[in-house]
């Protein structure tokens, strides 16, 4: 693959390119925003989905054993995780099912706990369906976050939280959560009876010398706490055609989880889908294998870059997902300084780091799942518009 290759996505009807000036007031900006790539999918993806546009007719689609079997043994095989048949069910996307156990899992006005900074509708989820949010802020060191064990586990007594939003790995920050740390959430949790919805959407994106592990991984005590969710939107660039699917091990979770569903008929997944997920899986490692390559590559550029031209901004190589979370903060801690620099006079379209939670701000996430050339001319920009702005602002 050569992922160097432009694809012009101007009127698409994509969010990223199309939608600027409907989020940002200005449409004359570089989009590194919304988490989709900018390079084609896989060919054996597009071709599956050729063939079943081909067939030309488009009725009910029924998700049989054998479109997940390819998922199941793909994460056998790369994730050293195992899937059983039985825990899977299925949602149009993530946020969907993370939404949906808030509601199976808590009643209105009670405590839903996530660590930030975090994707935004990690925030909106549980205040959006009436339930307390509850945040446990990452304690950054140099870029690298940690959890904060103390505080995880005193907000949750206090609070008495009823369920942990996980992102794992975590967007914005790019970490992937290692066995000792998922073991001590996990643990906690046990300990005060909280349901974990840990969000694995980020899975298959891990960059060299990491390593994702599954919160499906660990001890066989949690099995009874835990639901997860995972897709193959991020990871082939396919996040239109909405097709995920949530693990649920614990018969009782996974009925109330299901009634919900059931009852508001979300569960069904779109043909091409459906079609593009059982393909992804059966062939589409080699193509990812490139993308990361090309996207470490992207990653390992913008560190140089940055250091060598604007060495006030701090960048952190993500462990894991296509996102690099960048530390403005000793240039612009307020954020929507920031966000004035970064839209009205760099020209580009970043996300604003607060919206992540009020330990972004000064933060600004950038996609690094696009082309190199427009990555160096985000950068430039940056840089060429920085000079006469390093100041702290007052
Ligand atoms: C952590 C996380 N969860 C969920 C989503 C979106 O998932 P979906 O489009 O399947 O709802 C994103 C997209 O950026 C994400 O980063």
């Amino acid at each position: 693959m050569n992922f160097d290759v432009l694809v012009d996505r101007k009127n698409t009807g994509c969010f990223k390119w199309d939608g600027l000036k409907v989020v940002y007031g200005r449409d004359d900006i570089l989009p590194l925003w919304v988490a989709d790539m900018d390079f084609k999918s896989s060919p054996k993806i597009i071709e599956a989905i050729i063939e079943r546009a081909n067939h030309g007719v488009f009725g009910y689609p029924f998700a049989s054993a054998e479109v997940f079997k390819p998922f199941i043994e793909w994460n056998n095989k790369r994730n050293n995780l195992y899937i059983d048949e039985e825990w899977i069910l299925t949602c149009p996307g993530i946020v969907t099912a993370f939404c949906l156990g808030i509601l199976a899992f808590t009643k209105e006005e009670e405590k839903v706990m996530i660590q930030t900074p975090v994707y935004p509708p990690f925030h909106s989820g549980v205040r959006d369906n009436n339930r307390v949010l509850i945040e446990n802020e990452l304690i950054e060191i140099d870029g690298y976050y940690t959890v904060d064990f103390e505080d995880f586990e005193k907000k949750i007594k206090n609070n008495h939280v009823k369920l942990f939003i996980l992102c794992n790995p975590h967007n914005p920050v790019g970490r992937a959560w290692s066995k000792e740390e998922l073991d001590k959430m996990a643990e906690i949790c046990l300990k005060y009876d909280v349901k974990i919805f840990s969000d694995e959407i980020h899975s298959d994106l891990i960059f060299r010398g990491n390593k994702f592990t599954s919160i499906l991984s660990l001890d066989e005590k949690y099995k009874g706490i835990i639901a997860a969710a995972m897709a193959p939107s991020k990871t082939f660039n396919i996040a239109g055609l909405f097709s995920s699917t949530v693990l649920i091990p614990d018969k009782d979770m996974k009925e109330k989880y299901k009634k919900l569903s059931d009852s508001l008929h979300i569960g069904s997944l779109n043909i091409f889908g459906l079609t593009a997920m059982e393909a992804a899986y059966k062939c589409g490692e080699e193509w990812l294998e490139e993308v990361l390559e090309y996207i470490e590559d992207n990653s390992d550029y913008m560190e140089s870059f940055i250091k060598e031209n604007m060495p006030e901004i701090k960048y952190r190589k993500p462990e894991a997902t296509y996102l690099g979370w960048l530390d403005f903060r000793a240039i612009f801690p307020k954020a929507e300084d920031l966000n004035d620099f970064l839209v009205n006079k760099a020209k580009v379209a970043l996300n604003s780091g607060i919206t992540f939670g009020k330990n972004g701000e000064g933060f600004a996430r950038i996609n690094l799942g696009c082309q190199k050339s427009i990555l160096t001319e985000a950068l430039n920009r940056i840089k060429n518009m920085l000079d006469p702005t390093k100041r702290k602002q007052d």
